[in-house]
């Protein structure tokens, strides 16, 4: 408990799954926590249920892809807790069931907008703020899929895997300034992204073959290893990426 006591977050796509999870996480940690998403009607009910673990939290409704709404994010965020100290990027959406040459370019540039310029605009617009506050934290929730190769993924593994890329230049463009940058690649997770496949019980017995530790993981086990890469316990930690996996890329 308090590893995150005095800290400022701002969590992207916060209002289900892993994101939720970290946000929750990190209010019990004692950080003050901003999540964003599309749905304010998603986002609500999680800065209630901070609230109501007397926690502060505060809700941003709004989508990654839109400039405006990624710097009033920030600006919100510093109006409501006077700092920013630590970005968590997890908005995203899956593109799966195709394989490459059959992804239309709405598709393709729908996955590329939201889940790599959505992250970069925001990161854009955090860092400012972070070197102001003397240093701080950024998380990116990446995936298993950007570390090895998922057949019908193409899209949604582009991305991931330039998100590791840019998590290693982030680490050397901003070290200087006291800005570490991680990312974590969750295996399958049980969350509203990969419902689909958790339903589907033929094809979720083979994919779990694949898993050492032969189960789904859960959202808090993705946010407890945010905790730490946005802790103080991390201050050596910059530029890694941390699959929590079940021990899928072990093999
Ligand atoms: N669930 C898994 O198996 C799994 C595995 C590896 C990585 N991940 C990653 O974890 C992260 C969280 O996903 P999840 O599994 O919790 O699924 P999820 O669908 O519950 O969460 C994604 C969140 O991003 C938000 N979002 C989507 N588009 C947005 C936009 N344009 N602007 C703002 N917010 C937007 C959604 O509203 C949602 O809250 C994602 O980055 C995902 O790629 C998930």
């Amino acid at each position: 408990m308090n590893r995150l006591a005095g800290k400022v977050a701002l969590i992207t796509g916060g209002g289900t799954g892993i994101g939720q999870a970290i946000a929750e996480r990190f209010a019990k940690e004692g950080a003050a926590v901003v999540v964003t998403g599309r749905r304010k009607d998603k986002l609500d009910p999680v800065v209630h249920a901070i609230e109501r673990n007397h926690g502060r939290a505060l809700a941003v409704a709004g989508t990654v892809t839109e400039e405006a709404h990624v710097r009033s994010a920030v600006e919100q965020t510093l109006r409501a807790f006077g700092t920013l100290n630590v970005l968590v990027n997890n908005a995203a959406i899956g593109s799966f069931g195709k394989v490459m040459h059959e992804i239309d370019d709405a598709t393709w540039d729908e996955v590329m907008a939201i889940n790599l310029t959505g992250m970069f605009r925001m990161t854009r617009a955090a860092v400012p703020e972070l070197i102001r506050a003397g240093g701080g934290a950024i998380v990116n929730i990446s995936s298993v899929g950007g570390l090895i190769g998922f057949p019908m993924s193409a899209a949604y593994g582009a991305t991931k895997g330039a998100m590791n890329a840019f998590t290693r230049c982030i680490a050397m463009d901003y070290a200087a300034q006291g800005i570490r940058c991680n990312a974590i690649c969750p295996g399958l997770v049980e969350t509203p992204m990969a419902e689909g496949l958790l339903q589907d019980e033929t094809r979720i017995a083979g994919v779990l073959d694949a898993y050492p530790i032969r189960r789904v993981g859960t959202p808090d086990e993705v946010a407890l290893q945010a905790v730490y890469l946005a802790s103080d316990e991390s201050t050596w930690v910059t530029g890694g990426i941390f699959p929590i996996d079940g021990g899928l890329t072990a093999h």
